[in-house]
């Protein structure tokens, strides 16, 4: 039989370049993870995967834009846990993190570190509590906007310690950790992905990590729950979307190629140093995703609210 349009479009693709739309700044933790996946992803799927940055409101504006997308396969999406808090933190959304897209799989765990600027004068988690308890909001924070983990981190950190600090919103934790390192802002909770290096050589202070367990890759920085914030854990899980509709076919692809993408050894030496977990095989998949997402969302959202948005 001969196929329809409409299955033949599915039978041959992807037949021009994909578009992997990251909705933070370049330069930072997603898009990192985005580039590096979408060089194996575009190689098992015989097109190039380019990455778009749509970056604003905390990675919304990018969800937003994705939901809308044609459902043709040729935009796919990379987000992390802001997913599932977004809906705790805006009144409404244009979007259902439920019901607006499919879902490929879930891509990987990256840990967090509160980090501070190089000549705050707090050398240890104490120092900082003192300092921060002195100074209030002449103490400044970035974040990447309601929706980011490192906005979620600060709330948290802020509701923990009983203090306002001034938070300072930028399009993504790259061009805030930019900042950091500069000395424009004092502190700055962010994703391993690209922090570890200048952990270890001093270019920026490390007062502990967001894990219950010491992070392998810098076993001299304790974690903040050993510190007296108990239970403080944020690992942040990223997964692959696309607008709702794309057909099945085209999905099984996908997760074939983000699978594959998974397991090539230079994506699982890049993460491994930044000691990134990656997930197990089963949640690399539509339900893994949406099983996941489904109970983030339960998770965060009585703790967003409890917690108080800062800014
Ligand atoms: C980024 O890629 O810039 C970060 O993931 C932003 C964040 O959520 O903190």
């Amino acid at each position: 039989a001969l196929l329809s349009g409409n299955a033949l479009a599915q039978k041959d693709w992807p037949t021009k370049s994909i578009n992997l739309v990251v909705p933070f700044a370049a330069g930072g933790p997603t898009d990192s993870i985005a580039r590096l996946i979408a060089v194996p992803m575009g190689q098992a799927l015989g097109q190039t995967v380019v990455v778009e940055n749509v970056p604003g409101a905390g990675g919304t504006i990018a969800s937003t834009k994705v939901a809308r997308a044609a459902p043709d396969g040729y935009t796919i999406y990379i987000h992390h846990m802001g997913m599932a808090t977004a809906q705790a933190l805006y009144d409404k959304l244009p979007y259902d993190p439920m019901t607006s897209f499919e879902y490929v799989g879930q891509v990987a765990d990256v840990p967090m570190v509160l980090l501070g600027k190089k000549d705050l004068p707090a050398n240890n988690f104490k120092e900082l509590e003192a300092y921060i308890k002195a100074n209030g909001s002449k103490v400044t924070m970035a974040n990447a906007g309601p929706g980011a983990v490192s906005q979620l981190c600060g709330l948290l950190f802020q509701s923990r310690m009983g203090v306002k600090l001034t938070n300072i919103p930028y399009k993504g934790t790259g061009p805030a950790l930019t900042d950091l390192l500069g000395g424009q802002v004092d502190l700055l909770c962010d994703q391993t992905t690209q922090t570890i290096p200048y952990i270890k050589d001093g270019r920026v202070k490390a007062f502990g990590t967001t894990t219950m367990k010491r992070l392998p890759a810098i076993p001299n920085v304790p974690t903040l729950n050993e510190q007296g914030l108990k239970g403080f854990e944020v690992k942040v899980w990223h997964g692959v979307y696309t607008p709702k509709g794309v057909p099945q076919p085209i999905l099984d692809k996908l997760n074939a190629a983000l699978k594959k993408a998974l397991n090539s050894p230079d994506v699982k030496k890049r993460l491994e140093d930044a000691n990134i977990d990656i997930v197990p095989a089963s949640k690399v998949s539509a339900k893994g995703l949406k099983d996941h997402l489904d109970t983030e969302i339960n998770v965060w959202g009585p703790v967003i609210r409890k917690a108080n948005i800062p800014d």
